[in-house]
Protein backbone atom coordinates (compact mmCIF):
# COMPACT_ATOMS: atom_id res chain seq x y z
CA UNK A 1 0.00 0.00 0.00
CA UNK A 2 1.44 3.21 -1.34
CA UNK A 3 1.20 6.17 1.53
CA UNK A 4 1.40 9.77 0.28
CA UNK A 5 4.35 11.18 2.22
CA UNK A 6 5.12 14.90 1.66
CA UNK A 7 7.20 16.11 -1.08
CA UNK A 8 11.00 16.11 -0.56
CA UNK A 9 11.18 13.22 1.78
CA UNK A 10 13.35 10.84 0.82
CA UNK A 11 11.54 7.46 1.16
CA UNK A 12 14.22 5.97 2.93
CA UNK A 13 13.84 8.28 5.56
CA UNK A 14 10.10 7.41 6.50
CA UNK A 15 10.14 4.00 5.63
CA UNK A 16 12.06 0.71 7.50
CA UNK A 17 15.12 -0.06 5.72
CA UNK A 18 14.87 -3.73 4.45
CA UNK A 19 11.31 -2.57 2.83
CA UNK A 20 12.87 0.19 1.65
CA UNK A 21 15.43 -2.25 -0.30
CA UNK A 22 12.81 -4.40 -1.19
CA UNK A 23 11.14 -1.37 -3.08
CA UNK A 24 13.95 -1.02 -4.82
CA UNK A 25 14.26 -3.89 -6.01
CA UNK A 26 10.60 -4.48 -7.21
CA UNK A 27 11.38 -1.14 -9.31
CA UNK A 28 14.86 -3.09 -10.86
CA UNK A 29 12.15 -5.94 -11.77
CA UNK A 30 8.78 -4.11 -12.66
CA UNK A 31 11.41 -2.08 -15.36
CA UNK A 32 12.69 -5.47 -16.39
CA UNK A 33 9.39 -7.02 -16.75
CA UNK A 34 8.35 -3.57 -18.85
CA UNK A 35 11.28 -4.25 -21.04
CA UNK A 36 10.10 -7.42 -21.55
CA UNK A 37 7.11 -6.36 -22.98
CA UNK A 38 4.75 -6.93 -20.06
CA UNK A 39 3.29 -2.89 -19.59
CA UNK A 40 0.17 -4.37 -19.16
CA UNK A 41 0.64 -5.72 -15.88
CA UNK A 42 3.53 -3.36 -14.53
CA UNK A 43 3.25 0.43 -14.86
CA UNK A 44 6.86 1.77 -17.00
CA UNK A 45 9.21 2.02 -13.35
CA UNK A 46 10.57 5.18 -12.46
CA UNK A 47 9.22 5.82 -9.07
CA UNK A 48 7.05 3.25 -6.39
CA UNK A 49 4.31 3.53 -8.61
CA UNK A 50 5.86 1.11 -10.87
CA UNK A 51 4.97 -1.76 -7.53
CA UNK A 52 1.51 -1.15 -8.50
CA UNK A 53 -1.03 -2.96 -10.67
CA UNK A 54 -2.73 -0.33 -12.82
CA UNK A 55 -6.46 -1.18 -13.66
CA UNK A 56 -7.42 -3.88 -11.70
CA UNK A 57 -10.62 -5.53 -11.85
CA UNK A 58 -12.24 -6.18 -9.40
CA UNK A 59 -13.38 -9.78 -8.65
CA UNK A 60 -16.90 -11.51 -8.72
CA UNK A 61 -15.56 -13.82 -6.83
CA UNK A 62 -14.27 -11.59 -3.49
CA UNK A 63 -17.21 -12.84 -1.67
CA UNK A 64 -16.78 -10.94 1.45
CA UNK A 65 -17.69 -7.69 2.76
CA UNK A 66 -15.35 -7.61 6.15
CA UNK A 67 -12.49 -5.10 6.52
CA UNK A 68 -9.14 -6.02 5.24
CA UNK A 69 -6.23 -6.96 7.32
CA UNK A 70 -3.91 -3.85 7.14
CA UNK A 71 -1.30 -4.01 4.40
CA UNK A 72 1.15 -3.81 7.58
CA UNK A 73 -0.37 -7.05 10.12
CA UNK A 74 -0.46 -8.96 6.37
CA UNK A 75 2.97 -9.07 5.45
CA UNK A 76 5.09 -8.91 9.13
CA UNK A 77 3.07 -11.95 10.79
CA UNK A 78 3.68 -14.22 8.44
CA UNK A 79 4.71 -18.13 8.16
CA UNK A 80 7.59 -18.94 6.00
CA UNK A 81 9.65 -21.68 7.29
CA UNK A 82 11.85 -21.10 4.41
CA UNK A 83 13.13 -18.13 6.15
CA UNK A 84 12.67 -19.38 10.00
CA UNK A 85 9.57 -20.47 12.28
CA UNK A 86 9.12 -17.05 14.32
CA UNK A 87 6.14 -14.62 12.68
CA UNK A 88 8.22 -12.19 12.46
CA UNK A 89 11.45 -14.01 10.32
CA UNK A 90 9.77 -13.97 7.06
CA UNK A 91 9.32 -10.10 6.94
CA UNK A 92 13.32 -9.63 8.65
CA UNK A 93 15.02 -12.40 6.57
CA UNK A 94 13.04 -13.06 2.96
CA UNK A 95 14.20 -9.86 1.27
CA UNK A 96 16.95 -11.04 0.01
CA UNK A 97 15.46 -13.58 -1.94
CA UNK A 98 15.78 -13.58 -5.87
CA UNK A 99 12.39 -13.11 -7.40
CA UNK A 100 13.42 -12.31 -10.90
CA UNK A 101 13.49 -13.43 -13.02
CA UNK A 102 11.38 -16.35 -11.90
CA UNK A 103 10.51 -19.41 -13.51
CA UNK A 104 7.75 -22.31 -13.38
CA UNK A 105 7.85 -25.49 -14.43
CA UNK A 106 4.30 -26.61 -15.33
CA UNK A 107 4.71 -30.47 -16.40
CA UNK A 108 3.51 -34.06 -15.65
CA UNK A 109 0.43 -35.41 -17.04
CA UNK A 110 -0.49 -32.42 -19.49
CA UNK A 111 -0.25 -32.29 -23.46
CA UNK A 112 1.66 -29.08 -22.83
CA UNK A 113 4.45 -29.10 -20.42
CA UNK A 114 7.16 -26.29 -20.14
CA UNK A 115 8.93 -23.54 -18.31
CA UNK A 116 7.01 -20.91 -18.47
CA UNK A 117 8.52 -17.03 -16.98
CA UNK A 118 6.88 -15.85 -14.54
CA UNK A 119 6.29 -12.90 -17.44
CA UNK A 120 4.63 -14.94 -19.91
CA UNK A 121 2.23 -16.69 -17.20
CA UNK A 122 1.19 -12.42 -16.52
CA UNK A 123 0.51 -11.80 -20.55
CA UNK A 124 -1.63 -14.82 -20.43
CA UNK A 125 -3.80 -13.99 -17.25
CA UNK A 126 -5.64 -10.51 -16.57
CA UNK A 127 -4.88 -9.93 -13.27
CA UNK A 128 -8.10 -8.83 -10.64
CA UNK A 129 -8.41 -8.32 -7.24
CA UNK A 130 -9.64 -11.11 -4.67
CA UNK A 131 -10.84 -10.04 -1.07
CA UNK A 132 -10.07 -13.68 0.58
CA UNK A 133 -10.42 -14.77 4.11
CA UNK A 134 -7.42 -16.44 4.83
CA UNK A 135 -7.44 -19.29 7.96
CA UNK A 136 -4.48 -20.53 9.44
CA UNK A 137 -4.22 -24.01 11.24
CA UNK A 138 -3.31 -22.05 14.12
CA UNK A 139 -6.46 -20.64 14.85
CA UNK A 140 -6.01 -17.02 13.55
CA UNK A 141 -7.46 -15.37 10.59
CA UNK A 142 -6.28 -12.59 8.16
CA UNK A 143 -8.50 -10.85 5.07
CA UNK A 144 -6.67 -10.54 2.05
CA UNK A 145 -7.05 -8.68 -1.31
CA UNK A 146 -5.15 -10.29 -3.36
CA UNK A 147 -4.17 -9.89 -6.82
CA UNK A 148 -3.93 -12.89 -9.28
CA UNK A 149 -5.87 -14.83 -11.53
CA UNK A 150 -7.72 -18.12 -11.39
CA UNK A 151 -5.68 -21.51 -11.41
CA UNK A 152 -7.86 -22.87 -13.28
CA UNK A 153 -7.41 -20.82 -16.93
CA UNK A 154 -3.43 -22.00 -16.33
CA UNK A 155 -4.61 -25.83 -16.04
CA UNK A 156 -6.97 -25.34 -19.13
CA UNK A 157 -4.37 -24.13 -21.05
CA UNK A 158 -2.30 -27.08 -20.19
CA UNK A 159 -4.54 -29.60 -21.34
CA UNK A 160 -4.32 -32.47 -18.29
CA UNK A 161 -4.44 -35.75 -19.73
CA UNK A 162 -7.10 -37.92 -18.39
CA UNK A 163 -4.48 -39.49 -16.50
CA UNK A 164 -3.72 -35.99 -14.50
CA UNK A 165 -5.55 -36.47 -10.80
CA UNK A 166 -4.04 -34.39 -8.32
CA UNK A 167 -1.68 -31.60 -9.00
CA UNK A 168 1.59 -30.84 -6.71
CA UNK A 169 2.94 -27.48 -6.09
CA UNK A 170 6.56 -26.97 -4.94
CA UNK A 171 8.30 -24.46 -3.32
CA UNK A 172 11.55 -23.33 -4.39
CA UNK A 173 14.70 -25.04 -3.08
CA UNK A 174 17.69 -23.33 -2.44
CA UNK A 175 19.33 -23.23 1.27
CA UNK A 176 21.91 -20.19 0.34
CA UNK A 177 19.01 -17.83 -0.04
CA UNK A 178 16.56 -19.39 2.45
CA UNK A 179 18.44 -19.83 5.80
CA UNK A 180 15.70 -22.11 7.03
CA UNK A 181 16.20 -25.10 4.17
CA UNK A 182 19.81 -25.21 6.37
CA UNK A 183 20.24 -27.73 8.99
CA UNK A 184 20.72 -25.75 11.85
CA UNK A 185 19.04 -23.26 14.36
CA UNK A 186 16.52 -22.27 12.28
CA UNK A 187 15.24 -26.03 11.57
CA UNK A 188 11.49 -26.21 11.71
CA UNK A 189 12.19 -29.97 11.04
CA UNK A 190 10.69 -29.65 7.64
CA UNK A 191 11.37 -31.81 5.13
CA UNK A 192 11.99 -29.76 1.62
CA UNK A 193 11.32 -28.39 -0.56
CA UNK A 194 8.15 -27.03 0.54
CA UNK A 195 5.27 -29.15 -1.30
CA UNK A 196 1.81 -29.48 -1.48
CA UNK A 197 -1.39 -30.70 -3.43
CA UNK A 198 -4.92 -30.41 -4.51
CA UNK A 199 -7.41 -32.90 -6.29
CA UNK A 200 -7.61 -31.79 -9.72
CA UNK A 201 -11.02 -30.54 -9.49
CA UNK A 202 -10.19 -28.59 -6.60
CA UNK A 203 -7.59 -27.03 -8.24
CA UNK A 204 -10.11 -26.00 -11.12
CA UNK A 205 -12.33 -24.67 -8.53
CA UNK A 206 -12.71 -21.01 -9.51
CA UNK A 207 -11.80 -19.76 -6.14
CA UNK A 208 -8.32 -20.74 -6.42
CA UNK A 209 -6.23 -18.58 -7.61
CA UNK A 210 -2.13 -18.02 -8.29
CA UNK A 211 -1.55 -14.68 -6.42
CA UNK A 212 1.46 -12.50 -7.15
CA UNK A 213 0.51 -9.40 -5.59
CA UNK A 214 -1.50 -7.95 -2.45
CA UNK A 215 -3.02 -4.72 -1.72
CA UNK A 216 -2.48 -3.66 -5.52
CA UNK A 217 1.03 -3.93 -5.47
CA UNK A 218 3.76 -6.58 -6.21
CA UNK A 219 3.84 -9.33 -3.58
CA UNK A 220 6.30 -9.07 -0.66
CA UNK A 221 8.41 -11.37 -0.36
CA UNK A 222 7.86 -12.73 3.12
CA UNK A 223 4.23 -13.28 1.29
CA UNK A 224 5.45 -15.74 -1.11
CA UNK A 225 6.92 -13.73 -3.73
CA UNK A 226 6.82 -14.01 -6.85
CA UNK A 227 3.87 -16.20 -7.50
CA UNK A 228 2.32 -18.59 -4.95
CA UNK A 229 -1.10 -20.61 -4.61
CA UNK A 230 -4.37 -19.05 -2.48
CA UNK A 231 -6.99 -21.55 -1.73
CA UNK A 232 -9.27 -19.89 0.67
CA UNK A 233 -11.26 -22.50 1.54
CA UNK A 234 -8.11 -24.64 3.33
CA UNK A 235 -6.28 -23.90 6.13
CA UNK A 236 -3.49 -21.26 5.20
CA UNK A 237 -0.46 -24.02 4.38
CA UNK A 238 -2.27 -25.40 1.67
CA UNK A 239 -1.67 -21.79 0.11
CA UNK A 240 1.81 -22.61 -0.88
CA UNK A 241 4.83 -19.84 -1.51
CA UNK A 242 7.64 -19.16 -4.23
CA UNK A 243 6.48 -21.56 -6.52
CA UNK A 244 8.72 -22.98 -9.37
CA UNK A 245 7.27 -26.22 -10.33
CA UNK A 246 3.48 -27.31 -11.13
CA UNK A 247 2.81 -31.24 -11.44
CA UNK A 248 0.12 -32.88 -12.55
CA UNK A 249 -0.05 -36.89 -10.90
CA UNK A 250 -1.81 -39.42 -10.95
CA UNK A 251 -1.54 -40.39 -7.13
CA UNK A 252 -2.43 -37.71 -4.80
CA UNK A 253 1.17 -36.41 -3.85
CA UNK A 254 2.38 -36.20 -0.32
CA UNK A 255 2.46 -32.64 1.20
CA UNK A 256 4.91 -31.56 3.57
CA UNK A 257 3.04 -31.08 6.73
CA UNK A 258 1.92 -34.73 5.93
CA UNK A 259 4.83 -35.95 5.48
CA UNK A 260 5.76 -34.09 9.03
CA UNK A 261 2.75 -35.13 10.81
CA UNK A 262 0.18 -37.79 9.20
CA UNK A 263 -1.49 -37.83 12.42
CA UNK A 264 -2.54 -33.76 12.39
CA UNK A 265 -1.84 -32.82 8.82
CA UNK A 266 -4.27 -34.73 6.22
CA UNK A 267 -4.16 -34.55 2.67
CA UNK A 268 -7.47 -32.20 2.17
CA UNK A 269 -7.09 -29.84 5.40
CA UNK A 270 -10.78 -28.41 4.77
CA UNK A 271 -11.40 -25.16 7.25
CA UNK A 272 -14.19 -26.78 9.51
CA UNK A 273 -14.72 -26.44 13.06
CA UNK A 274 -15.95 -29.49 13.89
CA UNK A 275 -12.83 -31.42 12.77
CA UNK A 276 -10.14 -30.63 15.69
CA UNK A 277 -6.27 -30.44 15.26
CA UNK A 278 -5.25 -33.37 17.78
CA UNK A 279 -3.66 -30.87 20.18
CA UNK A 280 -6.12 -27.33 19.77
CA UNK A 281 -9.78 -26.84 18.79
CA UNK A 282 -10.66 -25.26 15.40
CA UNK A 283 -14.18 -24.02 16.72
CA UNK A 284 -12.83 -20.39 17.31
CA UNK A 285 -10.84 -18.08 15.63
CA UNK A 286 -8.96 -14.64 16.67
CA UNK A 287 -8.34 -12.11 13.73
CA UNK A 288 -5.39 -10.52 13.79
CA UNK A 289 -5.14 -6.59 13.65
CA UNK A 290 -8.71 -6.41 15.06
CA UNK A 291 -9.26 -8.90 17.79
CA UNK A 292 -7.25 -8.55 21.51
CA UNK A 293 -6.20 -11.02 23.28
CA UNK A 294 -9.44 -10.38 25.74
CA UNK A 295 -12.01 -10.12 22.65
CA UNK A 296 -14.37 -12.99 21.88
CA UNK A 297 -13.19 -15.50 19.69
CA UNK A 298 -14.87 -15.43 16.21
CA UNK A 299 -16.60 -18.66 15.09
CA UNK A 300 -14.57 -20.67 12.86
CA UNK A 301 -17.01 -21.06 9.47
CA UNK A 302 -17.36 -25.20 7.73
CA UNK A 303 -14.91 -24.35 4.60
CA UNK A 304 -14.07 -20.81 5.96
CA UNK A 305 -17.08 -19.22 4.85
CA UNK A 306 -16.86 -20.72 1.05
CA UNK A 307 -19.12 -23.51 1.83
CA UNK A 308 -22.03 -22.32 -0.39
CA UNK A 309 -19.30 -22.61 -3.16
CA UNK A 310 -16.98 -25.77 -2.53
CA UNK A 311 -18.84 -27.89 -0.44
CA UNK A 312 -19.98 -29.87 -3.47
CA UNK A 313 -16.33 -31.13 -4.40
CA UNK A 314 -16.91 -33.22 -0.96
CA UNK A 315 -20.17 -34.96 -1.37
CA UNK A 316 -20.13 -38.26 0.37
CA UNK A 317 -16.78 -38.02 2.21
CA UNK A 318 -16.47 -38.41 5.56
CA UNK A 319 -14.79 -35.15 5.99
CA UNK A 320 -13.84 -36.35 9.37
CA UNK A 321 -11.45 -38.96 7.95
CA UNK A 322 -10.77 -37.26 4.57
CA UNK A 323 -9.10 -34.03 7.36
N1 LIG B 1 4.71 -21.91 1.81
C1 LIG B 1 6.00 -22.23 1.99
N2 LIG B 1 6.77 -22.45 0.92
N3 LIG B 1 6.55 -22.31 3.22
C2 LIG B 1 5.81 -22.11 4.35
O1 LIG B 1 6.34 -22.23 5.47
N4 LIG B 1 3.60 -21.59 5.27
C3 LIG B 1 2.17 -21.83 5.04
C4 LIG B 1 1.69 -21.13 3.77
N5 LIG B 1 2.61 -21.32 2.68
C5 LIG B 1 4.44 -21.79 4.19
C6 LIG B 1 3.93 -21.67 2.89
C7 LIG B 1 1.36 -21.43 6.19
S1 LIG B 1 1.48 -22.41 7.57
C8 LIG B 1 0.50 -20.39 6.13
S2 LIG B 1 -0.60 -20.07 7.41
C9 LIG B 1 0.51 -19.46 5.00
O2 LIG B 1 1.52 -19.76 4.04
C10 LIG B 1 0.73 -18.06 5.54
O3 LIG B 1 0.66 -17.13 4.51
P1 LIG B 1 0.94 -15.61 4.89
O4 LIG B 1 2.27 -15.58 5.56
O5 LIG B 1 0.93 -14.87 3.60
O6 LIG B 1 -0.17 -15.18 5.82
Amino acid sequence: MLINKPAGIPSSEITPPEIYRQRRRFIREAAALTAAGVSTALLPAATQAAMKFPQLRKSRYSLTDEQPTSYKNITSYNNFYEFGTGKSDPAERAGKLRTFPWSVAIEGEIKKPAVYQLEDLLKHHPLEERIYRLRCVEAWSMVVPWVGFSLRDVIRRVEPTSRAKYVQFTTLYDPEQMPGQRPGLLGSGLDWPYVEGLRLDEAMHPLAILAVGLYGEVLPNQSGAPIRLVVPWKYGFKSIKSIVQIRFVEKQPLTTWEKANPREYGFYSNVNPKVDHPRWSQATERRIGADSLFSPRRKTLLFNGYADQVASLYTGMDLKKYF
